[in-house]
This record gives structure tokens, sequence and C-alpha cells, in this order.
């Protein structure tokens, strides 16, 4: 994937109504339980650096140049790899917590990087997401219908993935899931879920 700096120089302005009407403090709720060598992927602008732990090693995972410029902004000494889930290459149980907020409804092949994911988690470690989802019914299927068109204006974001259904394919145990919706969120982006998974094993 390429660069996308018009979307990087939006992204914070666009999300704003949503930070102030509850997704900050959600931020803040799912981070709260990280803990150790921490993995963020797809960590966009730096929304979630100001609410992790300070006891954290934070790693962040981002392969656009223009996302990566405004969170060295925030945190010039971040340690930011510069590439996607598809492509990182880390050693089995590398990390304590990986973080997935609003990026799982990008990645090129869900799978492929659930299954990155679950391999770098340490035994007892804790995947912590946070993500917009399908809705059900009528409004299900307009996002189904919108997808080709919404992917396009806001880069490769899809409106029609169940990220829960896609980490227990892949081998984790979803430990704590709630459903919720995304606050002054819209028909297409709306439906979420806030929560935490583990190795299947360690469940
Ligand atoms: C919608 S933004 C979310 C940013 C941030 N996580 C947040 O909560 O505000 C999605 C981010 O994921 C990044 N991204 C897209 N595909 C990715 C992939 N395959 N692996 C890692 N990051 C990816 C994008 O560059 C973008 O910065």
């Amino acid at each position: 994937m390429g660069d996308h700096p018009i979307y990087a120089a939006l992204y914070d302005r666009l999300t704003r109504p949503m930070e102030e009407g509850g997704l900050a403090r959600r931020r803040g709720q799912l981070l709260s339980a990280a803990r150790g060598r921490v993995l963020e992927v797809g960590g966009g602008t730096g929304a979630n650096l100001a609410h992790y732990p300070a006891d954290v090693t934070l790693t962040v995972l981002e392969p656009d140049g223009a996302m990566r410029r405004r969170m060295l902004a925030r945190d010039p000494a971040l340690a930011i790899i510069p590439t996607c889930t598809e492509d990182a290459d880390f050693p089995p149980d590398s990390f304590d917590t990986v973080v997935c907020t609003l990026v799982l409804c990008t990645v090129d092949d869900l799978g492929g990087a659930l299954a990155r994911i679950r391999s770098w988690l340490r035994p007892d470690g804790l995947l912590l997401f946070l993500e917009h989802v399908q809705a059900g019914a009528a409004r299900g299927r307009l996002q189904t219908l919108a997808t080709p068109v919404w992917s396009r204006v806001v880069p490769g974001c899809r409106l029609d993935r169940d990220p829960v259904v896609a980490m227990r394919a892949a081998g984790l145990a979803v430990t704590d899931c709630e459903r919720f919706h995304l606050p002054r969120g819209n028909v297409f982006v709306g439906a979420a879920v806030q929560g935490a998974a583990r190795l299947r094993s360690a469940a």
C-alpha cells in the first residue's frame, strides 16, 4: 500500500467527534490492560499513545509514511516499524500484548494477519481490540453494497467484516467482547466491538 497524505491530514479532524463522544475514553479503558512488550498494529496518527500505561515497551507497525510522520510528531522517540502486518518479521512469542484499534477493517488479508499476530503473542499474551464491524440486517446489507466505493474513499477500509469471527477462525479465544455503537458514528461506521482475546490453549 502507498502513502495517503490527505487521509492522514484529515484523520484526526474526522475522528474528533467520535473521540470526544466517548472513543477516547474507550481507548483508555482498553489500553489500561496492556502490559509488558506491546505491539500496536497500524498506529495511524497515534491516537492510542496517550492511553498506554507508563511501564509498557511499545513497538508500532505503520506502513503509511504520512501516518508515521504524524505519529512521530506526537512522540519523536517512538519505535515504529514501517511495514504492514503481513510483511512484519518478529520471532514467535515476541509480545505480551498486541493492540488493534480500527485497523482490522483495513488489513488486506485478515485471516493471515491474525495468524501472524497469534504467532507473535506469548502463550499468556493478550490481543486487545476495538474495531468497527458489519451490522446485522438491512444496515449490514447496505455496508456490503457500499464497501467497494467506501474502501476507495477511506483507503482500504472494509465495512463488511466481522473481526471476532476471524479471530476465532485464527485460533484465538475471545475472552471479553462488548458490542456497542461508536459514539457519533454513522450508517456506515457504527456497530463496533471492544474486548480481548488469548491463545486458545491459554483461555
Ligand atoms: C483507520 S486507521 C486507524 C489508526 C489507529 N489504529 C486508530 O485507532 O486511530 C488504520 C491504520 O492502519 C494502517 N494499516 C493499513 N493496513 C495495514 C496493515 N496491513 N498492517 C498494519 N497497518 C495497516 C493504515 O496505514 C492506517 O494508519
